[in-house]
């Protein structure tokens, strides 16, 4: 039997691909009408409503409405699942055309572009092996700009040790810090508590980096 943890990314996409397709956006675990952590810690890192934004593992979470609502012009939503996408664009109709889309997985995502600021909520602990880690940081390293920002949020150590039947990385600051200490420094960081739409407590570290 293949375990979870060691499905290649072709599996991996469809496994990702049956959830999208078949779990409402507002009945997942990691729903939330208001990303209230994620706006604030972009609105810290005080970047131009120009500024190149990458929203990494973005499925059809709202962040791209609020980043739209708010004026943000250079958005783009990645996700290795088509069907997340293609939820999302419905979503926002006509607004949908202000977006950049990539359907691909992070860890093989080929592209020089560059990007201002790095978001990441709630995809990266499920990178849960030391060559995916390798593969997600140079990616980020060689796409973030030189005085661009990264906005990780993952499971904190008090948070659940899996999602949607998937086993995930739990971290906190420090050890989020020491993926991308030769890089990256910590600005910011906060654990907050996301209530899922069944109403149970998740806790998540969030952090804030900066180039070195
Ligand atoms: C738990 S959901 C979080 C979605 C969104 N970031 C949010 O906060 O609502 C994880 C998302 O990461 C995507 N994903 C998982 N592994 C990925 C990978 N290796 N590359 C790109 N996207 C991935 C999934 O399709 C899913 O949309």
């Amino acid at each position: 039997m293949v375990k979870p943890e060691d499905k290649d990314s072709k599996t991996k996409k469809s496994y990702w691909e049956n959830i999208h397709q078949n779990k409402a956006l507002t009945d997942s675990g990691w729903y939330q009408s208001i990303p209230e952590s994620s706006l604030q810690l972009i609105a810290a890192s005080k970047i131009s409503k120009k500024a190149r934004i990458i929203d990494v593992g973005g499925g059809d979470s709202l962040l791209v409405d609020h980043l739209l609502r708010f004026g943000y012009e250079n958005i783009t939503v990645l996700d290795i699942s088509k069907q997340a996408i293609k939820k999302t664009k419905k979503r926002l109709g006509e607004l949908a055309e202000k977006v950049h889309w990539i359907c691909a997985d992070i860890t093989s995502f080929d592209s020089d572009a560059t990007f201002d600021l790095w978001h990441d909520r709630a995809c990266f602990h499920f990178l849960t092996n030391q060559q995916e880690l390798k593969l997600y940081t140079q990616k980020a390293v060689q796409s973030i700009s030189q005085d661009g920002a990264m906005i990780v949020g993952t499971f904190s150590k008090t948070g659940p040790s899996k999602c949607s039947g998937l086993p995930i990385k739990q971290y906190d600051a420090s050890t989020l810090e020491k993926l991308v200490s030769g890089e990256f420094e910590i600005i910011e960081n906060f654990n907050s508590v996301h209530m899922t739409p069944s109403n149970v407590k998740q806790n998540y570290v969030f952090c804030r980096f900066k180039r070195k």
